[in-house]
C-alpha cells in the first residue's frame, strides 16, 4: 500500500505541474480523492497493528498533497488573470476613434439669424408649399400669363398650373387669404429656377418678408431694414433704396446696403461703387392686396424678398454658390459660431 501512495504521489506531483486552469486543479483534485479513497479502503486488509502508522502515513500525505492543490490553485490563478490582462489590454496612449460632430451650413445659419433678427421686430414664420400652383406664384402677385414680367424668370413647370416655386412671394398670397391685418410674417424656403452660374443655382433659398397693417409706409420698410442691416451686418451698415420694378409691389424698391468690405469707400467686391444689392421689396400692389380680400384702401402693407445665399456669400465671403451645395465638410464646418 506504501508503494501505492507513492505511485499517486508522483503522479499527483507530475500531473499538477501541468495544469493551466483553476478547472484542471479542481478536476486533478477529485480524482486523487477518489484514488485515495481506493487505497484507504485496503486499510481493512492490514494487520490491526499496523493500521495506525499507516493510517497516519495517510494523514500526512493527504495533508502534503493539499496544500500542493493549495499551492498550485494561486498559480493557476494568477496565470489565469495574466492571460485575462492580456487580452483585454488596451493603449491608452492609442488616438482615440472620434465621431466628427457636425456642424450647421451657412444657409441654415443665416436663416436662423434672419428669422432671430426679424422675430424681434415681433414677425412670425410662414412656411408655404415648394411646389405651387401658377395662380399663387404669378396671377394673384399681379402676374397675368402675357404679362412680361413673366420673362424675369425662367420657371420649371410640373403640369399646366403646377409649378416649383420661383419666389417665396407666392406665401404672401396664402397668408393674406387666410389672416386678416394686422400681418407681419416672415417666409423662408426653397425656391427653383431654370438658372446656374457662378452665382446663381437652380435651386436656392428666399427669405420673404410681409407686413401689412393701417397706415404702413415707405419709411416702416426702410427702418425696418436698416435694423436688418446693422444686426446682419455691421452696426455701421447702410441701406439705400433705388427705384425699381415688380408687378406685386408698386412702388418697387431695390435695396442696397454699404459694402461691408471697404465700408462704401468702394472696392472689388462692390465693384467700386461702394453699394451692393441685396433684396427686392416695395409697397405690396392694391391689385395683390384685393386679390386676398384685403381692402386697399384701408390697409397698406410693404413686402421684401431676399436670397439666403447671397447674404450668406455676403457675410462669408464666398464667391461661388456652388461651393454652398457641394456638401465638402471641411467648407461647412468654418462657419459654425
Ligand atoms: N420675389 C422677388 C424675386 O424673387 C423678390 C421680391 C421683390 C420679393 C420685391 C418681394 C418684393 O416681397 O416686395 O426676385
Amino acid at each position: 500500500m506504501k508503494e501505492k501512495i507513492e505511485t499517486l504521489r508522483q503522479t499527483i506531483t507530475s500531473e499538477i505541474e501541468q495544469t493551466q486552469t483553476g478547472r484542471a486543479v479542481y478536476e486533478l483534485k477529485v480524482r486523487f480523492q477518489s484514488e485515495l479513497k481506493e487505497i484507504m479502503s485496503g486499510m481493512k486488509d492490514l494487520p490491526k497493528e499496523e493500521r495506525p502508522a499507516f493510517g497516519k502515513i495517510v494523514n500526512e500525505f493527504k495533508q502534503a498533497m493539499e496544500e500542493l492543490f493549495e499551492a498550485r490553485s494561486v498559480v493557476v490563478k494568477e496565470m489565469e488573470m495574466q492571460k485575462k490582462y492580456a487580452s483585454e489590454r488596451i493603449d491608452i496612449t492609442m488616438p482615440g476613434k472620434t465621431r466628427k460632430a457636425g456642424a450647421l451650413h451657412p444657409i441654415t445659419l443665416v436663416k436662423n439669424q434672419l428669422i432671430d433678427i426679424f422675430a424681434g421686430m415681433g414677425f412670425k414664420v410662414f412656411e408655404g408649399p415648394e411646389i405651387e400652383t401658377d395662380y399663387y406664384n404669378f396671377t394673384a402677385l399681379n402676374t397675368p400669363k402675357d404679362h412680361p414680367a413673366r420673362d424675369m424668370q425662367d420657371t420649371f413647370y410640373l403640369a399646366e398650373n403646377l409649378l416649383l416655386r420661383t419666389q417665396t412671394s407666392a406665401g404672401q398670397i396664402r397668408v393674406m387669404e387666410k389672416e386678416n391685418p394686422p400681418i407681419k410674417i416672415l417666409s423662408p424656403g426653397r425656391v427653383f429656377r431654370s438658372d446656374d452660374d457662378a452665382t446663381h443655382s437652380p435651386m436656392f433659398h428666399q427669405m420673404e418678408g410681409l407686413v401689412v397693417d393701417k397706415g404702413i409706409t415707405l419709411c416702416d420698410l426702410q427702418g425696418m431694414l436698416a435694423e436688418f442691416a446693422r444686426k446682419m451686418f455691421t452696426s455701421s451698415t447702410k441701406v439705400r433704396l433705388r427705384p425699381s420694378y415688380f408687378p406685386f409691389t408698386e412702388p418697387s424698391v431695390e435695396v442696397d446696403l454699404s459694402c461691408s468690405e471697404c465700408g462704401g469707400k468702394g472696392c472689388r467686391l462692390c465693384k467700386g461703387t461702394g453699394w451692393i444689392e441685396v433684396l427686392g421689396a416695395g409697397m405690396v400692389n392694391r391689385r395683390v392686396l384685393e386679390n386676398c380680400g384685403v381692402d386697399p384702401d384701408e390697409y397698406t402693407g410693404f413686402a421684401f424678398g431676399m436670397g439666403i445665399e447671397r447674404i450668406a456669400m455676403l457675410k462669408y465671403g464666398v464667391n461661388n454658390i456652388k461651393t454652398l451645395f457641394e456638401n465638402d465638410t471641411r467648407f461647412i464646418e468654418q462657419f459654425e459660431e
